[in-house]
């Protein structure tokens, strides 16, 4: 007899008097004069199992049972009573009268309550993972994830993509994070890397000819975590060889087009493809949040000439950017408080102060704006900026002034953290592409670093790019979806002369080119096909279509933020023997520090 003959949660009212078998957890039990109900749950959801007392030998059973028991239960679904349905519940309509009842294995007291697992802190509900991992909300977002992989695996299927494994223990690819780096026994004093990204394996698949290539990969990068970071994370990695930079974004974005339309019933208009540089200038951010109507608006060249030396000094740099971000209706729904705490937010990155004009009369200049700055700007000037950004009365506008990084990044955030705020937002998904990256981004020290990566074609010959690198722009995409980077890739370089030239300009010195990526230099000497494709973060895009706020929630195992399991105890500390065949003796500091009480921990 098999152990069950169907899932909890799969009953309804088309059941009714059908005997059936289940097997789950005891979600909740209860005494009701002599009737022992019990909510049963497994991974489709709970059904209410009832015990009377005619059944003698059940019915003493079920009163041992407790909470988070394991039991198979055989019974026949019935109606509940009118006045017990329970429309919340997807079984609600109907329960089980149990005729049979094993305890397959007994529990003790969970650490913490199911139902009240937002009383403990993050770290308990981690700690303990497997318990956590029973709430039907984990349950959920869990099998939400295998639908889209398996949607995307059938898509990708079906469009020629073969899927091929590539290594985790590897060089270092560079994608901008510190490596995790591996100790090698066999090789005294070397190192593997965990991969960043497939990226230089991908690319070698495609000289070797596969052509379509995909792979749900694990990715490893040791960097400050955020709500949508984590140091392990998967992409859907895609490449391609003989396609133009318009048919791989083509492809790929039906790739979420037909998960969005199939899993949540979303299907998007044509997208938008912005220039970066659009959307720095008008968003202050490469991945622009497009729900949210607010802009930023330069006013540069209007405050140059004031005495105001926190306008006019900016405003006279060309490093430096100078911009208004109007909140229409912002004189109302903002208070003093609020404005307060705005200039302590944009202090995060780096602002040093966040002027504004309330416009109560944009017909009286002298009289009719309310504001710690305005006496400072001549009235032409006030008349200028109003007529710039188009205030009307009751608008408030706010103003960054200081290097364009700065202004960018605090005006950026300001402009999202006001769209969340007052919950501007005109829809609930908004997805575009954004193209023409530049190349390089300058670093304080002058020297230049690739936005995306240092495989990515640029858009003009070697020469050119050779000539002007800090203006040249390359072939990159980023799919944005809500103010989040979902992917990102490129055309690739395909000639050695072309990935040589970048090396050059990266400052990376020919020795350095041979010993880090001497085998890509040969492969791009041996009949490279042009070749390009594209990496979406899979847990970013689980976040988003179930609208979870971390990334935690849509991982099984995820790390907490200071990067440790604390379920497994790892990173943990290992013997000295497994540390002299690795070759590593730790600094004597670290040692007396890092030497675990007794033994080993992975004596296992
Ligand atoms: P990139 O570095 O932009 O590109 O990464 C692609 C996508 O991966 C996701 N992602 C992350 N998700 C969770 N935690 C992280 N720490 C994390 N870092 C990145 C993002 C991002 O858009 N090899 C290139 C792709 C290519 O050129 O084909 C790459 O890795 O959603
Ligand atoms: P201060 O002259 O420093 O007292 O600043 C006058 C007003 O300008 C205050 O409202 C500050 O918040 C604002 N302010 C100061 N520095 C900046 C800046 N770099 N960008 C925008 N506003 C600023």
């Amino acid at each position: 007899m098999p152990m069950r003959s169907q899932y909890c949660g799969s009953l309804n009212a088309a059941h009714i008097d059908q005997e059936v078998t289940l097997s789950g957890w005891v979600d909740r039990r209860r005494d009701h004069g002599g009737v022992i109900f019990i909510d049963l749950r497994d991974r489709e959801g709970i059904v209410q199992v009832v015990f009377d007392p005619d059944a003698k030998e059940n019915f003493a059973l079920a009163d041992k049972v407790r909470g988070e028991y394991v039991l198979q239960v055989t019974g026949k679904v019935r109606a509940r009573a009118a006045a017990a349905v329970n429309p919340n519940m997807a079984s609600g309509e109907i329960e089980v009268y149990g005729t049979g009842l094993k305890i397959l294995n007994e529990a003790e007291t969970i650490p913490f309550p199911l139902d009240a697992f937002s009383n403990v802190g993050e770290e308990t509900r981690l700690k303990y993972r497997f318990l956590d991992l029973r709430r039907l909300e984990m349950q959920k977002s869990l099998r939400f994830r295998s639908k889209v992989t398996s949607a995307i695996r059938n898509y990708l299927d079906r469009n020629n993509f073969l899927d091929i494994e590539t290594p985790i223990l590897t060089r270092a690819t560079p994608e901008g994070a510190r490596d995790y780096l591996v100790p090698s026994r066999t090789h005294e004093n070397k190192f593997f890397a965990l991969p960043q990204s497939p990226q230089l394996f991908k690319q070698l698949l495609m000289v070797a000819g596969f052509d379509r290539y995909y792979q749900i990969a694990k990715c490893f990068r040791d960097e400050d975590l955020r709500a949508d970071r984590q140091p392990e994370f998967t992409q859907i990695d895609i490449e391609t060889s003989f396609m133009t930079q318009d048919q791989i974004m083509s492809v790929t974005e039906g790739m979420i087009r037909e998960v969005f339309k199939d899993l949540k019933g979303v299907e998007f208009d044509e997208l938008q493809r912005m220039p970066f540089s659009e959307a720095i200038a008008k968003y202050g951010s490469d991945k622009p949040d497009m729900r949210i109507p607010l802009e930023l608006v330069d006013v540069k060249d209007l405050v140059a000439e004031v005495d105001f030396k926190v306008f006019a000094g900016p405003a006279n740099d060309p490093k430096s950017r100078v911009t208004a971000l109007k909140v229409p209706g912002g004189n109302e729904k903002l208070t003093r408080k609020q404005i307060d705490d705005y200039t302590k937010f944009v202090s995060i990155y780096g602002a040093k102060g966040l002027a504004y004009i309330k416009v109560n009369d944009k017909n009286d200049l002298e009289e009719g704006l309310q504001s710690p700055i305005v006496k400072n700007l001549p009235v032409p000037v006030r008349a200028a900026i109003l007529e710039r950004v188009g205030a009307e009365n009751g608008d408030l506008i706010f103003f960054g002034a200081d290097k364009h990084k700065i202004v960018t990044e605090a005006l950026g955030a300001l402009r999202c953290k006001l769209g969340a705020d007052l919950n501007l937002y005109t829809k609930e998904w908004a997805m575009l592409w954004v193209v023409d990256f530049p190349m390089f981004e300058e670093l304080d020290d002058g020297s230049l670093t690739a936005i995306h990566h240092p495989f990515t074609a640029p858009s003009c010959s070697p020469e050119e790019l050779a000539a002007n690198p800090a203006t040249a722009l390359s072939q990159a995409y980023d799919l944005v979806l809500n103010g989040t980077e979902l992917g990102g890739g490129s055309v690739r370089i395909h000639t050695k002369e072309m990935q040589q030239t970048v090396f050059n300009i990266l400052g990376i010195s020919e020795e350095e080119q041979r010993e880090k990526f001497g085998f890509l230099l040969d492969a791009l000497k041996y009949g490279a096909p042009p070749h390009g494709g594209l990496a979406f973060g899979l847990d970013r895009l689980i976040m988003l279509m179930i609208g979870a706020s971390s990334i935690r929630d849509v991982i099984a195992f995820p790390k907490t933020q200071s990067a440790a399991c604390v379920m497994t105890d790892a990173p943990g500390f290992v013997d000295d023997l497994q540390l002299r065949e690795l070759h590593i003796r730790l600094r004597k500091k670290e040692k007396a520090e890092a030497a675990p009480a007794e033994g080993a921990e992975y004596g296992m």
